[in-house]
């Protein structure tokens, strides 16, 4: 049987489906609070017969940082995939998700070790690559620095995947993936499908920073693709395409019959605006909309290699400008 942890997140729902599809038995994982509506939202993407697919789901509550009833829940597990995570650019998550995706991830390993499940798939992020200086292409060869000026988010995936390795070391099959922006139906207010309502409200600023974008749809295919080969102990990074936030958010708006973004944020404008708005936050309690990380980061240009994944999946990436019209079309529905 398979536990899926962060079942009820954007990579978590999308794979639920997908390993439904394949007839897997499968448990997953939320917490008290958690959206099932959610989840349900995304299976209906997909089928008019969602009601009945979703049923078939065994779920659990367990917070990942609960030993006691994360035990219970690896009753009758055999492979894991986690892709539960805290995902923060706010400094002031770092304890907490220090706690959640290194300490969770520990307790995580530490059961999977116990009862030596067969196989387990974790989520990182391209965050944990390595930006190697003079190189124009970033591979998973990149050694992590922690000499580098790390932000928070990068530090604790990479924690994480530590943990991941330790379980490799200790005879359980292990494999990674570490994508880009997951761009991908549902999820409208938070994580990537916020930028989607954003720009259908209209916002009006872009960068040209360049980042790695992939499909969900890819990651989660890749995933269970990955499962269920004789590859482990290996990770693969997942991007399409690198393109810059302009080309993104320009799309996404002419997919939208919207109006483009027409302001380019500068590095004094973007530099300036994380101040004001940290100042804002604290009159509104509210998190801030940008942060001293994510106001660099916007201006940042990495292109990513998915070479690896290619090769030893023969995998063909959706390309970023399909999904971004499959995804305005599912939002506007
Ligand atoms: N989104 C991206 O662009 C992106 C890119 C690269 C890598 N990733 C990685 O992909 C994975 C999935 O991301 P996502 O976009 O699906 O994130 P998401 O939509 O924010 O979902 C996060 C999931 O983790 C669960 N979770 C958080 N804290 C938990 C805890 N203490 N115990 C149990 N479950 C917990 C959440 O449960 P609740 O529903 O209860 O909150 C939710 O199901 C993460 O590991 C992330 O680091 C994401």
């Amino acid at each position: 049987m398979i536990l899926v942890t962060g079942g009820t997140g954007l990579v978590g729902a999308h794979l639920l489906y997908h390993l439904l599809l394949e007839n897997d038995i499968v448990k997953a994982s939320h917490r008290k609070n958690s959206d099932l509506q959610a989840v349900k939202n995304v299976f209906s993407y997909y089928s008019d017969d969602f009601e009945a697919i979703f049923q078939k789901i065994e779920w659990v509550e367990v917070d990942i940082t609960d030993v006691y009833l994360l035990e219970k829940a690896f009753e009758n597990i055999t492979e894991v995939y986690h892709a539960a995570a805290l995902i923060s650019f706010n400094p002031k998550d770092y304890a907490a998700m220090r706690k959640i995706n290194i300490e969770g991830t520990a307790n995580i390993v530490n059961i999977c070790i116990e009862k030596q499940v067969k196989k387990l798939c974790f989520v990182s992020s391209i965050a944990t690559i390595e930006k190697a200086l003079n190189k124009t292409i970033i591979n998973e060869e990149e050694d992590w620095n922690p000499e580098n000026n790390n932000y928070g988010y990068a530090i604790t995936k990479y924690g994480a995947e530590m943990e991941v390795w330790r379980a490799s070391q200790e005879g359980i099959d292990v494999v990674i993936v570490n994508p880009g922006v997951i761009l991908g139906a549902g999820f409208w207010k938070n994580g990537p499908g916020e930028l989607f309502t954003k720009i259908n409200k209209g916002l009006k600023f872009y960068s040209e920073g360049i980042t790695g974008y992939v499909a969900v749809t890819d990651v989660v295919k890749i995933m269970i693709q990955l499962m269920k080969s004789s590859l482990k102990n290996e990770r693969y990074i997942l991007v399409s395409e690198n393109k810059s936030f302009k080309e993104v958010f320009f799309q996404i708006a002419d997919n939208f019959k919207k109006r483009r973004p027409s302001i380019k944020v500068t590095t004094f404008m973007s530099e300036f605006g994380w101040r004001l708005l940290k100042l804002v936050s604290l009159f509104s309690k509210k998190p801030p909309l940008l942060t001293s990380h994510s106001a660099k980061s916007i201006h940042n240009t990495y292109f990513y290699s998915s070479a690896k994944i290619k090769t030893a999946l023969d995998y063909k990436f959706e390309l970023v400008n399909e999904t971004i019209q499959k995804v305005c079309e599912l939002y506007k529905r």
